[in-house]
C-alpha cells in the first residue's frame, strides 16, 4: 500500500508534524472484532453516524491521536447488529433503546482470555464488553478539540491506553511507563554484580552444583524434611531483604509498592496489643469454644507438588481428555493437606502436643483463616501498617497459627501483603514474578489427603477435579534440574522476619515459607494484610507481566 504524506489541521488544535497517512479504515463485523477482542480494542463508527464532522474526528483518531497505539484498532460498522454470531444478544452498556444508538461511536474492550478454566473450548469466545460514547448532536455546539479530548480520553478509559488527542503518552502513561522500567529484580540489584561463583545461587537453597562439563550432580545426602531446617540454618549468603524503620506513606509507595520491592520493616508490629495479649492461655480462655477448620499433614508440608503415581487411584482417575491436554505437568499434583473441624482450644492443645513431640508425623496449621469471620473482636488488637491506611484496597485479614514447623511450598498470590509475625520466626525465600517462566508457572491438578483419626494414618486417594495456578511444579528441596533446567537461573531473596518484624512482600512474587516455632510458647504465630494488588497481571501465564493494576490508574 503506497503511503500518502497529509498535513492534517485540526481545529485550533496545531499539529506541527507531518503524519503519515497510513491507517486504512476499512468495514468490519462482529467476526473480526470478537477476533481481535483478545489482543485489541476496537473503535468503531457506525455508518449512519458518519458525517464528514464525524469522518474527521475518526481520521484524527486513527491516523494521530492513536497512531502509534498496536492495541486499538478503528473500524467502520455498516449497522449495528443486535445479537453477536453466536445469537447471544449484543449488550451495549448505558444503551436501551435502538435510537439511542444514532450518533454514538462504540468500543468494544478487550476481551480477558480465561486463563482459570480449562474446561471452556478452545473456540469458545467470550463476548467482549460494548460501551457507547456519544457524540454531541449537530445543534449543540462543543468545539471540535474539545470533543476530540472527550473521546480521547473515553478510549483511554475504556482501551487501557495513555494517549493525548495528539498521540503523545499522556502524564499517566509517562508515570506509568516509569514505574515499569523501575521495577526492582534480584537479578538487577546491586549484589547481583557480585563476582560470578561456581555453584550458582540457585544452587545454594538446593544444595547442587552445576559442574562445568554441564553434569549436574546431586549431594550425596538426599535432603529430607527433617534436614531442610538445619540445611537452610546453615546460612548461605543469599541475598537478603532490605531493613528499614516505619516509612513515610509517600517513601514507601515510590521507593517499595511501585517498585515491587520486597522489605522488611524492622519491629513494625512490636507495639502492638496483640503481641503482649494474644497468649495460648488468652486464646484459649476467650475463644476455645469457637469450631475452626485446620489443616493437617503428616510432615509439616504444605502443598507440596509431588508425582500423581504417588496416589492410589490415579489409574482410575479421568479428567476431560481436553482439559488433560492443557495441562502442562500432568504426571503431577499439588496436595492439599487433610482438614478438619475442631474447637479452637482443642487445636491450641494440639499443636502444644505436637511441639512437645507428644503427637508424632504431625502438623496441624490454622492457615489464612480470616480474623474478620473467626475472630472479630481480635482487630482491635493489631493495626494496618500505619503508612498504608487508605492507599489500597484491603480484601483479606487473616489468622496463620500452627505448632511451628510448617513448610509452605512454593507459590505466589495475587494480593499486596503485609505479613506480621506475632511469636516464632518464618524464612521466606521469595523469586522474582519476572521469574515465572523459571519456575514454570501453569496449572497443576489438585489432589487432598486424607486423614483417619482412629487409626492415625493419612492417605493418598482423593484426586480433585480442580487445579492450582499459584503453585511452582520446582520442588526447592529436589528440583529436577533435567525437567526444569531454568530453575538454575534464578536468584531468590532472603526474607526472615522475627517476632515484631513485618514483610512487604509485593503481589506475585513466588515464596516458600519455612516457619519455626517461638522458643517460649512452641507455636508460629502471624497475621497477615492482604491488598488489592498495585501491580497486576494475567495468570497462570509465563509470558504475563506485571502492569499498573486499573483499578489504581487514579493513583498514577
Ligand atoms: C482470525 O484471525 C486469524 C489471524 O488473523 C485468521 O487466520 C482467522 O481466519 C480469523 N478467524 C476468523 C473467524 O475470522
Ligand atoms: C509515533 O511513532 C513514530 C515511530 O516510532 C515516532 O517517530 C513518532 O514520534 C511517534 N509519534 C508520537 C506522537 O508519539
Ligand atoms: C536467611 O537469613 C537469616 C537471617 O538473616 C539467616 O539466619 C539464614 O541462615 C538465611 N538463610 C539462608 C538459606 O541463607
Ligand atoms: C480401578 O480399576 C481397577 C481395574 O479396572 C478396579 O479393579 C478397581 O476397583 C478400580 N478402583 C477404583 C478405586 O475405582
Ligand atoms: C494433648 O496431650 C495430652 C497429654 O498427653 C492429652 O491428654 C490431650 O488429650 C492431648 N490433646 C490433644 C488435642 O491432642
Ligand atoms: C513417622 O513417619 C516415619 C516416616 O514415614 C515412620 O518411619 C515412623 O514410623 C512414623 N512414626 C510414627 C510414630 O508413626
Ligand atoms: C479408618 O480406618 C479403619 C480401619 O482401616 C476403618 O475401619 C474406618 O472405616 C476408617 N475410617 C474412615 C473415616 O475412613
Amino acid at each position: 500500500m503506497a503511503s500518502s504524506i497529509c498535513l492534517l489541521l485540526i481545529g485550533n488544535l496545531v499539529l506541527n508534524f507531518i503524519v503519515p497517512c497510513l491507517t486504512t479504515v476499512s468495514f468490519v463485523d462482529l467476526r473480526d472484532i470478537l477476533n481481535s477482542s483478545t489482543s485489541h480494542c476496537s473503535v468503531v463508527f457506525p455508518e449512519t453516524a458518519l458525517t464528514d464532522r464525524v469522518q474527521q474526528f475518526l481520521r484524527t483518531l486513527a491516523d494521530v491521536s492513536f497512531a502509534n497505539e498496536s492495541t486499538v484498532s478503528f473500524g467502520k460498522l455498516r449497522e449495528v447488529p443486535q445479537n453477536w454470531p453466536d445469537g447471544r444478544p449484543l449488550h451495549i452498556q448505558g444503551i436501551v433503546a435502538p435510537e439511542e444508538l444514532i450518533n454514538t461511536v462504540l468500543i468494544f474492550k478487550r476481551s480477558r482470555q480465561d486463563r482459570s478454566c480449562l474446561l471452556v473450548p478452545d473456540d469458545n469466545f467470550i463476548s467482549p464488553p460494548v460501551v457507547a460514547f456519544r457524540l454531541p448532536s449537530q445543534e449543540v455546539q462543543e468545539e471540535f478539540d474539545q470533543t476530540l479530548h472527550r473521546l480521547t480520553e473515553f478510549i483511554n478509559g475504556n482501551c487501557g491506553t495513555f494517549r493525548n488527542a495528539d498521540g503523545f503518552v499522556n502524564l499517566k502513561g509517562i508515570h506509568r511507563k516509569d514505574i515499569l522500567d523501575n521495577l526492582f529484580s534480584t537479578s538487577k540489584s546491586s549484589s547481583a554484580d557480585k563476582s560470578l561463583k561456581k555453584c550458582m545461587d540457585a544452587s545454594k537453597i538446593i544444595n547442587m552444583c552445576m559442574l562445568n562439563d554441564n553434569t549436574i550432580s546431586e549431594s550425596s545426602t538426599p535432603i529430607t524434611i527433617q534436614t531442610h531446617n538445619k540445611y537452610l540454618d546453615s546460612g548461605n549468603n543469599m541475598e537478603e531483604c532490605e531493613r528499614i524503620e516505619v516509612p513515610k506513606t509517600s517513601n514507601f509507595f515510590h521507593e517499595y509498592l511501585s517498585r515491587s520491592k520486597p522489605v522488611i520493616i524492622t519491629g513494625a508490629a512490636r507495639h502492638w496489643p496483640a503481641f503482649q495479649k494474644w497468649t495460648n492461655a488468652f486464646l484459649k480462655q476467650n475463644y476455645g469454644d469457637r469450631k475452626v477448620h485446620i489443616k493437617i499433614t503428616p510432615d509439616g508440608q504444605y502443598e507440596g507438588v509431588e508425582p500423581i503415581s504417588l496416589w492410589k487411584n490415579h489409574q482410575n482417575f479421568s479428567i476431560p481428555e481436553s482439559v488433560y491436554r492443557k495441562l502442562p505437568y500432568p504426571d503431577l499434583v499439588v496436595v492439599r493437606p487433610a482438614s478438619m473441624e475442631i474447637r479452637f482450644s482443642e487445636f491450641i492443645d494440639f499443636i502444644e502436643n505436637i511441639s512437645l513431640g507428644l503427637v508424632k508425623n504431625m502438623s496441624a496449621y490454622l492457615e489464612y483463616s480470616s480474623i474478620t469471620n473467626y475472630f472479630p473482636e481480635l482487630i482491635e488488637d493489631i493495626e494496618e501498617m500505619p503508612f498504608f491506611r487508605n492507599v489500597l484496597e484491603l480484601k483479606h485479614l487473616n489468622i496463620w497459627l500452627s505448632d511451628g514447623n510448617t513448610l509452605g511450598k512454593l507459590h505466589f498470590d495475587p494480593f499486596d501483603n503485609f505479613l506480621c509475625q506475632i511469636s516464632g520466626e518464618k524464612q521466606v525465600l521469595l523469586f522474582d514474578p519476572h521469574d515465572n517462566s523459571r519456575l514454570y508457572e501453569g496449572h497443576i491438578q489438585e489432589a487432598m489427603l486424607t486423614y483417619n483419626a482412629s487409626e492415625n494414618v493419612f492417605s493418598r486417594e482423593k484426586l480433585l477435579e480442580s487445579t492450582s495456578m499459584v503453585m511452582s511444579p520446582v520442588d526447592l528441596l529436589h528440583p529436577d534440574l533435567q525437567r526444569f533446567p531454568k530453575f538454575s537461573q534464578v536468584r531468590p531473596l532472603n526474607c526472615t522476619i522475627q517476632a515484631g518484624d513485618v514483610l512487604f512482600m509485593p503481589s506475585f512474587w513466588w515464596h516458600e515459607v519455612q516457619s519455626r516455632p517461638s522458643s517460649l510458647e512452641h507455636r508460629n504465630l502471624a497475621v497477615n494484610f492482604w491488598y488489592e494488588p498495585f501491580l497486576a497481571r494475567e495468570f497462570p501465564c509465563q509470558e504475563c507481566g506485571l502492569d499498573v493494576n486499573s483499578r489504581y490508574f487514579h493513583l498514577l
